[in-house]
Formats: structure tokens, C-alpha cells, sequence
């Protein structure tokens, strides 16, 4: 991603810094906490295959922001969940992974997609007990992972949160990013075909929708006509994300 440095003195002469108020001053804002950061850092070496860790990260901020929404859901249930729901991918080879997620699969590799989903759970509870976590929650964790994506139903709203938050994740600018070169398509198109699998009909919970509708709107304009005609005039201030 773009990072700018910067002089603490403005173009107007004045230095600003004092009015930039602390990180958790700012509503919205997501930060790992404790609890999370060694949840994270365990599950870590099981989310090196295809993205895994950056997608559990951006899935993890969707997850602490419906947590906020959501105050009757338990953020201890939802968010070692969404941290952990895809590890058991590592016992999955990485070619027999694209076919089961691939668009417009058939069905050969479902048989994939379920083992990441139990293999998930298993790695899941070895880090729970490892860390002390109450057997209860370490069982409710475990059922929401296994079946996160072929249990189309939703247990609980802890499961609705989990669920949300990994498929908001699709529309995210690093969710179309890496499934262009994955299924050989172009931004637009893999927005469009993320955008069907992370719409407001499938999602659970209203405020998913609402987050879903502000993140399309922002990718529809970054592909806009308008935008692409101001970014080939060179024109100053026009800052899409870049990855
Ligand atoms: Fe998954
Ligand atoms: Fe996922």
C-alpha cells in the first residue's frame, strides 16, 4: 500500500500533529488486542497457503467492527473464530484448493472444502487449550468453524459474525485483488464476481449489508469512467488504493 512521508508543516504553514487525536480516540479504528495478537500469532504458520493471513486479517477488522454493531454478540466466540477459521486450509495442497474454490466448480472438491473446515477446528481447539480458553467457548469456536462455508444455515449470531465478516471480505480491495491472477480476470470482473458472493441477499445481519453497500460503492467509483478519465490527466489527489 501507498505510504507518504510527510513534513509535520502544512502547505498553509502550520503544523497540525496536535489536533490528530489517539488511535483508540477514533471510532472505528481496529487494533488486535492481547488476547487476539497470541491467538494470531499461533495460528499463524497454519495461514501461509494462498493469502490466508492477510485474508484472516482484513476478516478479523470486518469481525471487530460487527462486534461493535452487535454488543449482544460475544467477541471472545467471534473473534478467535474469524481468526482461525481458515488454518485447516494448510492440509489442503494449494492446486486441489483453487479447484474447490473456484468459480463455477462442480462439486468434485466439495470433499476439500469440508476437510478445511474440520482441520480447521482441530487446529483451532489444539490453540484454545494451549492458551487456556474456556472448554465451552473452545466448543462453541469449533462448531462455527467447522462448516463456516458449506453450512448455509447460521447457528447463532456469533456464527452470522463470522460468516459475515469472511465473505465482506471478498470486496475488500485486497479480496478482488488477489482473485484477479488466481482466476485470470480483470478488476472489474472479479469485482462483479465477488460482489455477487458478498451482496446484501447473502449476507446475515443487517449492518454486514449496509458495510457490504459503502465498500462496493467506493470499488464501483474506483473503476469508474470518471475516475480512470482523472487519473490519465495526471490529475493531483485522485488516490484509489494501491496495492
Ligand atoms: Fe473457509
Ligand atoms: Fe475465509
Amino acid at each position: 500500500m501507498k505510504r507518504v512521508s510527510r513534513s509535520p508543516i502544512n502547505h498553509l504553514g502550520r503544523d497540525v500533529t496536535d489536533k490528530i487525536p489517539l488511535w483508540d480516540d477514533v471510532p472505528g479504528l481496529v487494533k488486535m488486542g492481547e488476547r487476539d495478537a497470541r491467538i494470531w500469532e499461533l495460528v499463524t504458520p497454519y495461514l501461509q497457503t494462498r493469502d490466508n493471513d492477510v485474508h484472516s486479517l482484513y476478516s478479523f477488522s470486518m469481525a471487530a467492527q460487527l462486534c461493535r454493531l452487535y454488543p449482544e454478540a460475544d467477541e471472545h466466540i467471534v473473534l478467535p473464530a474469524i481468526i482461525m477459521h481458515d488454518s485447516g486450509w494448510s492440509t489442503v495442497d494449494e492446486e486441489t484448493a483453487f479447484q474447490a474454490i473456484a468459480p463455477g466448480r462442480d462439486g468434485t472438491y466439495t470433499w476439500a472444502v469440508i476437510q478445511h473446515e474440520k482441520e480447521g477446528a482441530r487446529i483451532a481447539r489444539e490453540i484454545l487449550e494451549q492458551i487456556d480458553y474456556a472448554p465451552a467457548d473452545i466448543d462453541e469456536i469449533c462448531a462455527i468453524i467447522d462448516g463456516h462455508d458449506t453450512r448455509l444455515t447460521s447457528l447463532s449470531l456469533n456464527d452470522s459474525l463470522v460468516k459475515d465478516a469472511d465473505k465482506l471480505w471478498r470486496i475488500t480491495p485486497h479480496g478482488i485483488d488477489v482473485a484477479m491472477p488466481r482466476f485470470g480476470l480483470e478488476r472489474a470482473e472479479s469485482l462483479r464476481i465477488n460482489g455477487i458472493r458478498a451482496y446484501e441477499k447473502v449476507l446475515f445481519t443487517e449492518h454486514a449489508k449496509s458495510m457490504s453497500l459503502a465498500i462496493m460503492a467506493i470499488e464501483s467509483m474506483d473503476l469508474s469512467q470518471q475516475m480512470a478519465d482523472m487519473q490519465e490527466r495526471g490529475r493531483a489527489n485522485v488516490t484509489t488504493t494501491e496495492w
